[in-house]
């Protein structure tokens, strides 16, 4: 009797499947490197794959599986190797092939965020926008739309963490950050750093969509300080904290001002007069933003003073940023 065979993406290699085997037994056994962090107990995702072809000769999912597919959303061809069993020919992509893509897919563990009841604050509000992601994903399908997003927001999200910020909220392909909730007089240093490092973190990035997709994307992101009202809002089963105000409003204005002036990072004149000693800038006056009454004074924002930089190296001490 012909045994099942799995064409298996992107490794190029066909194997074969036993009797009742699931698919990750089969890749395991055939020395694959199916990424399967549970261990096979249709838990965390990480196995799940993409079937191309042979769709019908994957048995129906049990009921671990269809647990996972509902929960995730998952579509028809998404199934979970750990759990599938084949009883033709299929071909298949494994979905998460390295450590950050365990990060973003993995199931297991909870994500709490306590209540805020809601205080006014001057915080620094980021808005980071990925330049090219309509036109991207309009060639793409739809798995590979959202987990090319979250690829990008994984590693935008470990920047913004790194520098005291917190993620607020996502919208689209973009997103808003807040920085000082914790540490009010750092924030705007924290903002504008975070800004410069994922402008870097997004140039790294794009080794990996030339080699996967042919295509390279942008960044562009406005930084603003303002005082805001946060607090947390929604249903009680899906509260989140977000900030409320013009300031948020300008924020999202400066970023959008990029497109206009060909630039990635703007920051407001309030943001500048706090990080000026240590950010090199350059200025844009008689800057019209949408929605704005008047003109406004941006800056661009290129980098570290050298002196700044010699400074970072030396000693970490937040209580030095305080120059606001
Ligand atoms: S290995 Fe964890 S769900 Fe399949």
């Amino acid at each position: 009797m012909n045994m099942p065979r799995i064409d298996c993406l992107p490794d190029g290699r066909t194997i074969e499947a036993s009797p009742g085997e699931s698919v990750l037994q089969a890749a395991l056994r055939s020395g694959i490197p199916h990424t399967h962090e549970c261990g096979g107990k249709g838990r965390c995702s990480t196995c799940r794959v993409l079937v191309l072809k042979g769709l019908e000769h994957c048995a129906p999912r049990n009921g671990p599986e269809q647990a996972m597919a509902e929960q995730l959303h998952f579509g028809p061809a998404i199934r979970l190797a750990c759990q599938t069993v084949v009883t033709g020919d299929v071909t298949l992509r494994r979905l998460v092939l390295d450590a950050e893509d365990v990060q973003i897919t993995d199931q297991r563990g909870a994500r709490a965020q306590p209540d805020v009841v809601g205080e006014e604050q001057e915080l620094a509000i980021l808005f980071a926008d990925v330049r090219g992601f309509t036109a991207f994903a309009a060639e793409l399908p739809a798995y590979d739309v959202v987990h090319s997003l979250n690829r990008i927001f994984n590693r935008l999200g470990l920047v913004i963490q790194r520098h005291g910020g917190r993620i607020d909220n996502y919208m689209g392909d973009g997103l808003m950050a807040l920085f000082g909730h914790a540490c009010p007089p750092t924030a705007a240093h924290d903002a504008v750093g975070a800004a410069l490092e994922m402008l870097a973190a997004m140039d790294e990035l794009q080794q990996y969509f030339r080699d996967n997709y042919g295509k390279v994307l942008g960044l562009g992101i406005g930084v603003h300080c303002g005082e805001v009202v946060i607090g947390s809002v929604g249903s009680a089963d899906m509260k989140r904290m977000t900030a409320i105000g013009d300031a948020v409003n300008m924020a999202s204005r400066i970023e959008e001002a990029n497109k206009l002036l060909g630039t990635n990072l703007l920051i407001s004149e309030r943001t500048y007069d706090k990080v000026k000693k240590l950010v090199l800038a350059k200025r844009w006056d008689d800057v019209r933003l949408p929605g704005k009454v008047g003109p406004h004074t941006l800056y661009q924002a290129i980098g570290w003073r050298a002196s700044f930089t010699r400074l970072q190296g030396l000693a970490r001490n937040r209580k030095l940023l305080n120059t606001g």
